[in-house]
């Protein structure tokens, strides 16, 4: 059931994809996805040398004989050299999906088909969508504004971004920003989606290693507890609302400058806080969060999307 050119391109059994997530995203989360028939990406960006990446590509190698992919990131702050060498190793460990997000993928796509690998591009605007669909990428992913991590500067929702995605570009479409279940598992495939991009709501599992205060934040959070940051500097992030989200926002209001938020900004500290329960970071999740209640296992969370989206597809054909 739900056999999409999502499931065939990827291999997986679902047309389900965890959302990569720095920091979280590692060989454990991605193992268990893959077990659970879904689509997940390792961040790359979480290991600081080639050795480390290796080390953790043959642990997730060793944990899963599913299909998964890498993800490498084009955000700023990865430079084309940084890109080009972790690509290289790609093609040396035989990865055969790859993922790329931040930025066009154009410079990099002889080294990202060198091996023939499986290409998806994540993006959050339509024209994006409809430029690296011209490049010829096997799959497009976008994001509406209600995600988390990045979305656009345009502020356009997954409900009017997906259909119009949809009917602008050739390759599959991948819909992103405030999924959680097979509701909207099924809103995505009607929209013209081939599948669904969901994030945050893997946040709350038993595979995702951060603290266990943190993942009650994030089941405290109701759905206005998140907000939009580094709106100024041109990379909106969505997060969980707290006093550190606030001040960085206090200060872009009064016209800071980014050498005076980047030390607010970093990612260390976030990929600490997560961890060690601590508040004095950014916590990136989507408006979803408001919707997400419970701890599970990742094999949990996917049979219930499942299930849940079958009973919907006979209610809804049950009106016809
Ligand atoms: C904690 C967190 C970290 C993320 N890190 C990344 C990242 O490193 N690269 C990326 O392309 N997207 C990242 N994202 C975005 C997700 O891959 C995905 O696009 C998004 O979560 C989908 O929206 P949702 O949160 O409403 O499900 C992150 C999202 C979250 C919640």
């Amino acid at each position: 059931m739900f056999k999409t050119r999502f499931t065939e391109r990827l291999g997986v059994k679902y047309p389900i994809q965890c959302g990569t997530m720095m920091h979280i995203s590692d060989a454990e989360l991605v193992a268990a996805c893959a077990n659970a028939g879904i689509f997940a990406c390792l961040a790359s960006a979480m290991y600081p040398d080639e050795e480390s990446l290796v080390n953790e590509l043959n642990k997730l190698k060793s944990l899963t004989d599913k299909p998964f992919g890498v993800n490498v990131s084009l955000f700023p702050g990865h430079d084309a050299r940084t890109v080009e060498v972790t690509l290289d190793i790609m093609a040396r460990e035989d990865i055969g999906i790859i993922e790329t997000a931040g930025r066009s993928p154009e410079p990099h796509l002889d080294k990202i088909r060198q091996k023939g690998a499986v290409h998806l591009h994540k993006c959050a605007r339509i024209r994006d969508a409809v430029k690296v669909d011209k490049l010829g990428v096997d799959l497009v992913a976008i994001v509406g504004a209600e995600c988390g991590g990045h979305p656009g500067m345009e502020d356009i929702a997954t409900m009017v971004l997906v259909p119009e995605a949809a009917s602008s570009i050739e390759a599959p479409l991948v819909a992103g920003g405030g999924f959680c279940d097979g509701r909207g598992l099924v809103a995505a495939l009607s929209l013209g989606a081939e599948g669904v991009l969901i994030g945050s709501r893997f946040l709350n599992s038993h595979e995702c290693k951060i603290h266990e205060s943190a993942k009650q934040k994030l089941i405290n959070a109701g759905l206005t507890d998140t907000m939009i940051i580094q709106r100024s500097i041109g990379s909106p992030v969505r997060v969980l609302t707290n006093e550190w989200a606030n001040e960085i926002l206090r200060m872009e209001n009064e016209g800071a400058s980014l050498e005076e938020l980047l030390p607010k900004l970093t990612g260390q500290l976030s990929g600490e806080a997560w961890f060690d329960g601590s508040d004095d970071a950014v916590f990136p999740c989507g408006q979803v969060v408001g919707r997400t209640k419970e701890n599970l296992p990742i094999g949990e969370i996917v049979s219930n999307i499942i299930a849940e989206a079958e009973q919907t597809t006979q209610k809804i054909g049950s009106l016809v």
